[in-house]
């Protein structure tokens, strides 16, 4: 059977500032869904991370489906009008548009979705970063789905070893390409080291080798919000869906892609360098320097159009560690305050403020002797 995983996402209105959703809110978003659910989609798991709330659904529509993003969209408006009525800073900021039309291209939420075939079992792990940007899912996905010293199942599973194929984007001159792993993992490495530009959108098993189905394995939401609404509103803060085990890599091995905390682009006023540090739902507001950058991990299998789970995946000891590193590294750069590369290059800060300063200081500027 074919079954679509839709996971949608939204800032609409944090508490207090940037830092964590509402109870409030959630219960809103929720009840909207209960309610207007029946014959859009089959289930449905509500989440968040940070200031971001999150809805994970499976139907059977495909992807851009016009019901199920409008389901996404309506029950997003129903929070919005709670946030705004308590208050909530920058309540309804992710809903750029006054009314739906189509799907939410465009729109603000970010969206990560995929049409499968259903396996016996269906596995899979839902990513939810907050304060960093879809490319900073460019190092652990390539962990997963191409770096044997992560995922031992590409030596060892005969069913992975010859590896997967890989859809990239540029965000900015918006063109995609396709690379296999592992031939051409050079040639992809070149491009997604630049993360802020080129990012890896899906992942899909390679049919020619294996005799499947080109599957599609993961996917990454990639909605650039600040060239959305062509001025900054708030960082991407991407999701992703993985599917795992039998032939895909397991739990762990995806999991583990996460054990050290990289550095990421985002943090505060979007315009930051810091850890990426792995957590629990619980822990995941953000607090220090509007941070650090946090990852939550959901655990799903799927079964008939009906969501088990999820089970949180970094609430586990065995990430304390990585936990304690972040913290360090985030002590180490904090130190570095406004300069770079703790501070992101002109170009790449998502916050608008530098240009006025700049605009400012023009006229201050005087020609040196060459
Ligand atoms: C970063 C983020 C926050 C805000 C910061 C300033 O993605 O959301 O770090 O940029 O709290 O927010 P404003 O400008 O809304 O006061
Ligand atoms: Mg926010
Ligand atoms: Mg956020």
């Amino acid at each position: 059977m074919k079954i679509t995983i839709s996971h949608i996402k939204a800032d609409i209105g944090s508490l207090p500032g940037h830092s964590t959703v509402d109870d409030k809110v959630m219960a809103a978003i929720e009840k909207y869904i209960k309610e207007n659910y029946k014959g859009k989609i089959s289930d449905y798991k509500m989440s968040h991370v940070g200031d971001d709330a999150q809805i994970t659904m499976i139907h059977t529509g495909g992807i851009n489906n016009k019901e199920v993003h409008e389901l996404a969209w309506n029950a997003f408006k129903a929070g919005t009008e709670v946030a705004k009525e308590i208050g909530l800073y920058g309540a309804g900021q992710d809903l750029l548009k006054d009314s739906f039309s189509g799907n939410l291209k465009g729109m603000g939420p970010g969206v990560a979705e995929m049409e499968i075939n259903e396996r016996p079992s269906e596995p899979f792990i839902v990513y939810m970063m907050d304060k960093t940007e879809p490319g900073a899912f460019n190092l652990p996905i390539y962990k997963m789905f191409a770096d044997p010293f992560n995922t031992p199942g590409l030596v060892i599973d005969g069913g992975m070893h010859d590896g997967f194929r890989f859809e990239v984007w540029d965000v900015i001159d918006h063109k995609n390409i396709m690379f296999d792993s592992p031939s051409e993992i050079y040639d992809m490495l070149a491009l997604i080291g630049s993360k802020s530009r080129y990012v890896i959108k899906r992942v899909y098993t390679r049919s020619e080798n294996k005799k499947l189905p080109d599957e599609n394995v993961a996917v990454i939401s990639t909605d650039k919000l600040s060239m959305i609404a062509g001025k900054y509103v708030g960082k991407d803060d991407p999701a992703a869906v993985v599917r795992i085990q039998s032939g895909l890599p397991a739990a762990g091995e995806s999991l583990e892609a996460f054990s050290f905390p990289y550095l990421v682009s985002g943090w505060m006023r979007g315009s930051f360098n810091g850890p990426l540090m792995p957590v629990s739902m619980k822990d995941s507001k953000m607090t220090r320097f509007d941070g650090p950058p946090r990852v939550v991990a959901l655990g799903f299998v799927e079964k008939n159009g009906r969501l088990e789970g999820p089970v949180d995946m970094f609430d586990d000891p065995a990430f304390d560690y990585a936990r304690r590193i972040a913290v360090e590294m985030t002590d180490h750069i904090r130190r570095m305050g406004p300069f770079e590369p703790h501070r992101l290059p002109d170009q790449d800060m998502e916050y608008t403020t530098l240009p006025a300063v700049i605009e400012k200081l023009k006229g201050r500027f005087k020609d040196m002797e060459k």
